[in-house]
């Protein structure tokens, strides 16, 4: 079957989300039922608060993205699931509930990384060309990736310490903004100016890792100072200065690769690439460029499941399946 219809579940956060996936790159449905708005609250995601709604909410999420595919269990080749990374208790919801379709109705079972899925979003869009270069900015990482053919990742450049969006999550905490605080910052920082120049981190010459910890210390250290001294700041400018120095570095380490590497195609991956003063940055370096940029839309960012159906059509053409006894694995590798 090379049309093959393969049901993906993911829950490795806070999203409980099924999607059908046609062929690897035809998105049938695609459903995604967040709990963002529960554990704001608490200023982060909450594990035990996580499993429990993603219980709550995989039936119905499920029928939800049969029936916009019009389609029954009958119809599926296969069932694919994030088996990690992720929180281990929110990833054996997905990993159990796939278990049991798969079981039930005789399906070929796949097991999907994470990482790989924020990078397989982008063949929903379009067809990859090798070799390429993606980049993953999403809460928990912050990695170059280099690609000789489908399934085969080498990572090039990782962060040492916090991810991109954990960065922006930890400063946004300390300007007592919501969470998620991507998205918030993102928004303010269109508004504000580049005012206080943080730390660059560049590391040794030559390195394709990251580190953002000493960014994100440099903008409380600045933050405490100036409440201290009664000085007056705009949150705007705050916001804007730090994501100006997230966006040099992670733009410029990964022009630096793609030219280093000649790669065809550059693939932004993962929640930080909905940031729209990342997208605007790597437009202005990479368009009129040799190299193909792909950055999904806005709904292909976040997690979904649409991404987790488009990797497990490479893993099913290359026959790699499951069995019962497949779990989640909060810490798996690429
Ligand atoms: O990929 P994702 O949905 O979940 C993980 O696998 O981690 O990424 C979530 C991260 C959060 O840290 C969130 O603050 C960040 O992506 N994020 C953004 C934006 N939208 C989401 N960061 C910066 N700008 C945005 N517009
Ligand atoms: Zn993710």
């Amino acid at each position: 079957e090379t049309n093959e219809i393969i049901l993906a579940i993911e829950t490795s956060c806070d999203e409980t989300a099924v999607a059908v996936v046609q062929g690897g790159r035809k998105l049938l449905s695609n459903v995604v039922a967040t709990q963002m708005d529960i554990h704001e609250k608490y200023g982060g995601v909450v594990p035990e608060i996580a499993s429990r709604h993603h219980i709550e909410q995989m039936t119905v999420v499920m029928e939800q993205a049969l029936d916009e595919a019009s389609l029954t269990v009958d119809d599926l080749d296969a069932v694919a699931v994030t088996e990690g990374p992720g929180l281990v208790g929110a990833l054996l919801i997905g990993v159990n509930a796939a278990k049991a379709i798969a079981f039930a109705n005789d399906l070929p079972l796949i097991g999907v990384h994470h990482i790989a899925g924020h990078i397989y979003a982008n063949r929903l869009m379009q067809e990859f060309e090798f070799p390429l270069l993606s980049l993953v900015v999403s809460g928990g990482h912050t990695e170059l990736i280099y690609m000789k053919q489908h399934g085969d990742y080498e990572v090039i450049g990782e962060t040492r310490d916090d991810a991109a969006g954990e960065a922006y999550d930890k400063v946004a905490k300390a300007l007592n903004l919501p969470y998620p605080g991507g998205p918030v910052l993102d928004k303010l920082a269109q508004e504000g100016e580049d005012l206080y120049q943080f730390p660059r981190a560049w590391l040794e010459d030559g390195s394709y890792d990251f580190s953002f910890s000493g960014l994100k210390t440099a903008v409380i250290n600045k933050l405490n100072q100036m409440k201290q001294k009664g000085e007056n700041y705009r949150v705007e400018d705050i916001a804007a200065s730090f994501q100006a120095s997230v966006i040099e570095v992670l733009t410029e380490k990964t022009f630096k690769a793609t030219n280093d590497l000649g790669v065809k195609q550059l693939i932004v991956a993962g929640g930080v690439s909905a940031n729209k003063g990342l997208r605007e940055a790597l437009h202005q370096k990479f368009d009129n460029r040799d190299i193909d940029l792909m950055i999904p839309p806005l709904y292909l960012c976040t997690d979904n499941a649409a991404m987790i159906g488009a990797t497990a059509s490479i893993h099913y053409h290359q026959g790699e399946f499951k069995d019962l006894s497949l779990n989640a694995n909060p810490g798996l590798m690429l």
